[in-house]
């Protein structure tokens, strides 16, 4: 009689595990949550009437006993490590090339995406759940097994053949974006505050000192790693392990590549961070992973982190955060430009504390106040923006324009065509700081050292009142200026002197012309070979010179025009800065370079500028119109494009021969 029941009871157990692997695992559940409680039910009323045939690793037995008063202190069998971060391809590119340095690469990287939840190492000793716990400081942890056996995406028992006597099993607990809505649903029914984001709630819930309230949130899970590994059977490789894992019934994320060099990995980053949007979880980057276990060991870890991996951060799109105050600053135009002062807050692994509005017509476009909430974005290396109001304040201030300029207390006027607020004061101290700051700026005169602190110092103390007055600083002046000694003033003054040779195209660039950016100084120095001769051309001359329009031509011709300006640049010449346009070395025009793999005695940055200097463009992918793939070693699928399209693939030697030959002609 009994052994019939016990096998009903067994059969039920396993028909509950297989639902539970079927709805976590594959996300494909053959039942309807109704039919699985059915048999949850029918289950628990067994078990009830036959108490001696309850085992641990029933599934009714996920919860149980009385709330914890707090969480016991465990000891990890091997730390667990977090890892560095780093934010650009090219330091992927670098991290690959260090460790193909050390060791062979024989197996190739893996790529996984990166889950934003929260870390967690569970212990299986013959295959059962022996034990969970959370990182803590990667030595210790807080026992949380009592919380993890309540989620049906955690086996009790594992399954397979051969499973080691004790194994530790790490990987990341998190609540997907679908089971955040239901829970916040439920706060807000109840009247309580929502929760702001899915990683601090399942942080908090494997926190909570009931388990049966743990029970109540439907978290989900990936592992990816092993601690101790007691016994036989350990994978060889990072993508054996995955695999392994999957077997024996563990949540394992599958949208894993294995590559084969840095061009590889770059683009299996790319494709997980593109397939970011569409995940039913937030990923937080990919994790790059050197896939022979034989060779991580060799590679070895700091106290901290493991060398044979590496995370790349997304950016952070935006976050949250309240506008605390705008204040306005003065451009090199004489624009006003309202700028708000944010509470700090982290965006993308930089704290941000202040955000550009552009102009007024921007903020009355958001309806932003001080005092309210917004959303705000840093996107690559711009400024970081606010995108819109979250949460309007009760008290919110609105922003309006100064009525006098906040530098110099002139008049402020709106302009003609309405967007822009201007000081009307043609000497105001802010607009000649400003143009100082340009003038010095990298792409015009790149005087190093001549930042923002020293342009403002040096306009307040009387020393630099317009851009000539550079030209005639000494050390004893400088030393007058704040934190500078000998050193530090002798080191401007060289930039300086240095900056005297600049190109003309880099000097009618500094000038700040309002609208001549890098590209237009470029195209006049061509054309016209001089500052006087730019400054006596007249209106047709200019018109006729391609990419300047009447505007552009307009605002060159008062420019020059005016006795204040034409006297800068008389002075800049009487001290040496009177530069003729020289044609550059052009031998590479028209050529499109690809460079790939790891080039020996350049970094792909410099070919580039190599290229560049000598007229020809280079770009980080192939297309019909490349016209050289230059390989170096560990080039993949670059390679392969450049050969389907039948462009001409040369190694670095090559290269370097090619332009040195260029250069010599
Ligand atoms: S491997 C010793 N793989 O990110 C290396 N970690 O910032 C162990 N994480 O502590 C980590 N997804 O909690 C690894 N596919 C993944 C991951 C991942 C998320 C977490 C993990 C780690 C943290 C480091």
């Amino acid at each position: 009689m009994k052994t019939g029941i016990l096998s009903e009871i067994t059969k039920l157990r396993e028909l509950i595990n297989r639902h539970d692997r079927l709805y976590y695992l594959s996300g494909e559940p053959e039942i309807s949550d109704r039919e699985y409680d059915a048999l949850f039910e029918k289950l628990r009323k067994l078990e009830d009437e036959n108490p001696e045939l309850i085992t641990p690793d029933s599934p009714t037995r996920r919860v149980g006993g009385e709330p914890l008063k707090e969480f016991r202190s465990v000891r990890h069998g091997a730390p667990m490590l977090s890892l560095d971060n780093t934010y650009s391809a090219e330091d992927i590119e670098k991290w690959a090339i260090r460790v193909m340095r050390k060791v062979s690469v024989s197996q190739g990287f893996t790529v996984e995406e990166k889950i934003d939840g929260v870390g967690v190492s569970l212990t299986y000793r013959e295959g059962g759940l022996y034990r969970a716990a959370t990182r803590g400081n990667g030595i210790e942890g807080d026992d949380i097994t009592a919380n993890i056996r309540t989620q049906r995406c955690i086996p009790l028992t594992l399954r397979g053949k051969n499973l080691p006597g004790t194994v530790e099993i790490r990987g990341e607990i998190f609540i997907t974006l679908k089971e955040f809505e239901r829970i916040n649903g439920l706060r807000r029914e109840a009247g309580d505050k929502p929760f702001s984001n899915p990683r601090n709630t399942c942080a908090g819930t494997l926190k909570l000192l009931d388990p049966s309230e743990v029970a109540k949130r439907r978290m989900s899970a990936f592992f990816y790693t092993s601690g101790v590994w007691e016994g036989e059977g350990r994978p060889r490789t990072q993508s054996e392990l995955l695999e392994l894992l999957s077997s024996w019934g563990l949540p394992v994320n599958m949208s894993y590549r294995v590559c084969s060099g840095a061009d590889e990995v770059l683009n299996a980053c790319e494709e997980l961070r593109q397939a970011r949007e569409t995940r039913p979880y937030e990923t937080d980057g990919a994790v790059i992973k050197i896939n022979s276990l034989w060779e991580q060991e060799e590679l070895g870890e700091t106290s901290r982190s493991p060398r044979w991996a590496v995370a790349y951060k997304f950016e952070a799109k935006s976050a949250e955060t309240r506008v605390e105050d705008v204040i306005f600053g003065v451009g090199r135009t004489g624009v006003i430009t309202p700028t708000a002062r944010l509470e700090p807050v982290e965006v993308g692994g930089v704290v941000i504390s202040s955000a550009t509005l552009h102009n007024f017509e921007q903020v009355e476009r958001l309806g932003v106040g001080t005092g309210d909430r917004v959303l705000v974005e840093r996107g690559g290396d711009v400024i970081p923006k606010i995108l819109k109001v979250v949460e309007k304040s009760p008290d919110s201030g609105v922003i309006t324009p100064p009525s006098q300029c906040p530098s110099c207390g002139g008049r402020v006027r709106k302009d003609p065509e309405g967007v822009y607020y201007r000081c009307d004061n043609l000497s105001c101290p802010a607009l000649a700081i400003q143009k100082i700051i340009h003038f010095a700026s990298p792409g015009a005169m790149d005087i190093e050292g001549l930042g923002e602190n020293v342009a403002e110092q040096l306009y307040r103390k009387g020393l630099v009142k317009s851009i000539a007055d550079l030209y005639a600083l000494d050390i004893p002046d400088l030393m007058n200026l704040e934190l500078f000694a000998r050193k530090r003033a002798g080191n401007l003054i060289g930039s300086i002197d240095k900056s005297r040779g600049a190109s003309l195209d880099s000097l009618i660039y500094a000038l700040g012309i309002p609208g001549v950016g890098k590209h237009t100084a470029k195209i006049l120095a061509e054309r016209f070979g001089s500052l006087p001769a730019l400054m006596e051309a007249g209106a047709d001359e200019l018109e006729s010179v391609s990419e300047v329009g009447p505007v552009m031509a307009e605002s060159l011709r008062s420019f020059f025009e005016n006795p204040e300006n034409r006297e800068i640049i008389r002075r800049l010449a009487s001290r040496g800065l009177d530069p003729v346009y020289r044609p550059g070395d052009e031998s590479l025009k028209g050529m499109r370079f690809v460079f790939t793999g790891s080039l020996g005695s350049l970094t792909r940055k410099e070919a580039a500028s190599l290229v560049e200097g000598l007229g020809g463009s280079a770009s980080s992918t192939v297309s019909r119109d490349t016209d050289y793939l230059v390989a170096g070693e560990g080039g993949g699928s670059k390679l392969e494009r450049a050969r389907s399209y039948g462009i001409r693939v040369i190694s670095e030697d090559e290269f370097l021969g090619m332009i040195s030959e260029k250069k010599e002609k």
